[in-house]
């Protein structure tokens, strides 16, 4: 009999259900919240809301989409943390719900561990080329910098981490500084594809190990514009696309080179990204030139799988569903989780 996997995501702000026949993807849905938009980030309060709006819709289209009626499931999957305390329990108590109402295990999730199996997302249609084991990630998000050793699809060792801010954090904030808007990543993407990324130098953090620190660059990217400004008020709005290319190409130099250094200490060749900051395209490019150059073989998830979806929880509910490592009923969601 197929394994029909139900994976349900509300960490954040996107509510979204993924249906899955024996590993390969029969749908994804997301209902994004843009009830956020005004308020320049994530208002916890008014998700929760939203997901609990949105859920029973989300389901329901996701397994019309695939074709799959609930009797079918064979178990559910769900995001138990990191993420937003109210916006979890939505989906959490609809995974309770819906595994009592049909009599079918339910398997718990680390969110962050959908991000790092992403690149094992297999569409019916298409085939994948998948990493091998052990490969080195870099999970990049608004919330979590790391580079994660992951030797079986449960077994992971984060081999470097961010001290303070996530470079995700690093995008918004920065953004919103310029004045850019939120999210910032994307915005500044965008922009930075217009600039000249050697224009402008900001000083680069020196942390011990494979560890990260994206505070400073905050700081330095503040004082630089505070002075420019007092010289010329047109400064920022005639050299955003530089600033954007320049504090974009500061902040993938960061990354990388600690990349480099786990892939040389590891000696690993496979290396994949994922988790939102995957999708910046500035990043996926210089991951594919440095591979070619270091030899290495390297995976980018599909850009719609970059930023927060079902199909990925689905995916990594699948492995441990083959364990047997079934959910009780008592679960409850956590809002961080400090390892896997
Ligand atoms: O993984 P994600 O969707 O949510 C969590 O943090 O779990 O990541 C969101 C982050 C935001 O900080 C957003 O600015 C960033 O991903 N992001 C990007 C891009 N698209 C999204 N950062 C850089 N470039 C992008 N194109």
């Amino acid at each position: 009999m197929a394994d029909i996997i139900l994976g349900i995501e509300s960490s954040c702000d996107d509510t979204s259900a993924a249906v899955l026949r024996d590993g390969a993807l029969l749908s994804n849905v997301i209902a994004s919240q843009q009830v956020h938009k005004d308020f320049g980030g994530v208002v916890p309060e008014l998700a929760s809301r939203a997901h609990e709006q949105n859920i029973v819709p989300v389901v329901s289209e996701a397994l019309r989409k695939a074709g799959v009626k609930p009797e079918e499931l064979t178990a559910i999957a769900f995001t138990r943390g990191p993420g937003l305390l109210g916006s979890l329990l939505v989906g959490t108590s609809f995974a309770k719900a819906l595994s009592l109402s049909l009599d079918i295990p339910m398997v718990m999730v680390n969110h962050l561990q959908g991000h790092i199996l992403a690149n094992f997302i297999r569409q019916a249609d298409k085939p994948v080329d998948e990493p091998s084991f052990p490969y080195l990630c870099l999970l990049v998000s608004g919330g979590n910098s790391q580079i994660v050793k992951v030797t079986s699809p449960l077994e992971y060792e984060i081999l470097g981490q961010t001290i303070d801010d996530a470079v995700g954090e690093a995008f918004d904030k920065c953004s919103k500084m310029l004045g850019l808007g939120y999210p910032g990543g994307p915005v500044i993407d965008r922009l930075a594809k217009l600039g000249n990324p050697d224009r402008f130098h900001f000083a680069k953090p020196n942390i011990p190990g494979l560890d990260y620190s994206f505070s400073g660059i905050k700081t330095s990217l503040l004082y630089f514009v505070r002075d420019e400004m007092a010289k010329d008020p047109q400064f920022l709005e005639n050299n955003k696309e530089d600033l954007c290319a320049s504090f974009q190409k500061t902040l993938i130099d960061i990354l990388m080179q600690k990349l480099i250094r786990a892939a040389k200490e590891t000696r690993i060749r496979e290396i994949t990204i994922g988790g939102g900051v995957s999708a910046n395209s500035g990043l996926r490019e210089r991951l594919v030139a440095e591979g070619k150059k270091r030899g290495w073989k390297t995976y980018l998830p599909e850009f719609k799988f970059t930023t927060d979806n079902a199909a990925m929880i689905a995916v990594a509910g699948w492995f441990r569903y083959k364990t047997g490592d079934f959910a009780p009923l008592d679960v409850a969601p956590v809002s961080r989780m400090a390892d896997y």
